[in-house]
């Protein structure tokens, strides 16, 4: 059979096939005492708190399960918009939140809306492995520029001015980043999209673990810059990290005003919409009690951080940044090659999601 060379151009996602070989080596030790901490894919250990969860049972039972808009409930976009007011001072309508089957489709929809064949998307290097495959899906060439512990493993507005030519349309940046838990500083983040917005270009940022943000200096979103700044940028988002739903398949996009009847259409036919049972459960993450519950989660997760990259230093396997978010610490290259196996026996090490590099 022929395969489109779209197709042929993405490789695996190898996180992916890292946890289906740990799920293989956990059913093999299954019913021996060792214990099995999994240190490869990432995402919460918690499960979405109880609200959440009883929102999805009513949902299912009172039948409230046919397709939503697909832009999603209004309900849930506003909520979402209250949130942003409410935690990062943003001023976010509901009519420029698109609700989507997580950060994934959002990527995707973004990319799809703005990328020409043969455009170039600037990202930092490292970044989120999938990110150069939107683009390319898209028919777009990702330009990975690398960057140093000393950048935060972020662009600076320097050296995107460097990168910048014709064929530039954008860049795509996350913060806190995966897999390296650093985040962009709010003054360069502002720096680099006045440069990209005055050459007509898009920012594209990845606020996934926004949420999980453990330093006042960077937890801002893009969305709170001054005036036609925070307008103009375009921001992805999810209920998976923070919110601790990875598997309902549930995120959104934040576009200009103009940008959403687009991105409506397209996924219209894409995806007609997100699952409307964990729209529905969504609904409950915004009440106090859950918020609270999520923000417990997060002290969590700090503490985890604070025990977990003394330690891995200790151990040989330096983090040459403190993560400021997320959960992914990412050792130096070359002695991240002691963690080949993914068995690690201590019962001590807290359960800390985290992603290792094989070598
Ligand atoms: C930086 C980043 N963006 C996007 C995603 C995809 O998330 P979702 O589950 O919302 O599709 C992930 C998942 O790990 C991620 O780390």
């Amino acid at each position: 059979m022929k395969i489109a060379q779209r197709a042929q151009r993405i490789e695996p996602f190898y996180v992916m096939e890292v946890a289906k070989a740990a799920s293989a080596l956990a059913q093999e030790f299954a019913h021996t005492a060792s214990p099995m901490i999994f240190l490869n894919i990432g995402e919460p250990d918690f499960t979405a708190p109880p609200l959440v969860q009883q929102a999805a049972t009513r949902a299912i039972a009172q039948g409230n399960t046919q397709y939503t808009q697909a832009t999603g409930l209004p309900a849930l976009r506003e909520r979402i918009s209250d949130w942003y007011a409410s935690r990062f001072g943003a001023q976010v309508a509901p009519s420029r939140i698109i609700i989507t089957a997580g950060a994934s489709a959002a990527l995707q929809l973004a990319c799809l809306a703005l990328i020409e064949a043969g455009d170039e998307v600037l990202m930092p290097d490292p970044s989120y492995p999938c990110n150069r495959h939107f683009v390319s899906a898209a028919e777009g060439n990702a330009v990975l520029i690398p960057t140093t512990a000393d950048e935060r493993f972020q662009l600076t507005c320097e050296k995107v001015q460097a990168a910048w030519n014709s064929k530039t349309r954008g860049v795509l940046l996350a913060s806190p980043s995966n897999p390296t838990g650093t985040s962009i500083a709010p003054e360069e983040l502002q720096r680099i999209h006045e440069f990209v917005h005055s050459q007509g270009g898009v920012t594209l940022i990845d606020e996934i673990y926004l949420g999980l943000s453990y330093e006042e200096h960077f937890g801002h979103s893009a969305l709170a810059m001054p005036g036609e700044l925070g307008q103009s940028v375009i921001s992805i988002n999810s209920f998976s990290k923070y919110f601790n739903m990875t598997g309902w398949r549930l995120g959104w996009l934040v576009v200009p005003e103009a940008l959403a009847p687009v991105i409506e259409r397209i996924a219209q036919n894409l995806f007609i919409c997100a699952s409307t049972v964990a729209q529905h459960a969504a609904l409950a993450c915004f009440e106090p009690d859950s918020l609270q519950e999520y923000e417990r989660r997060r002290a969590e997760f700090k503490a985890r951080r604070d025990y977990f990259i003394p330690e891995l230093n200790r151990l040989g396997l330096r983090v040459p940044v403190m993560p400021d978010g997320a959960f992914t610490p990412m050792p130096t290259a070359q002695t991240s090659r002691r963690v080949g196996a993914l068995r690690l026996a201590s019962p001590t090490v807290p359960a800390a999601a985290g992603i290792l590099p094989l070598s």
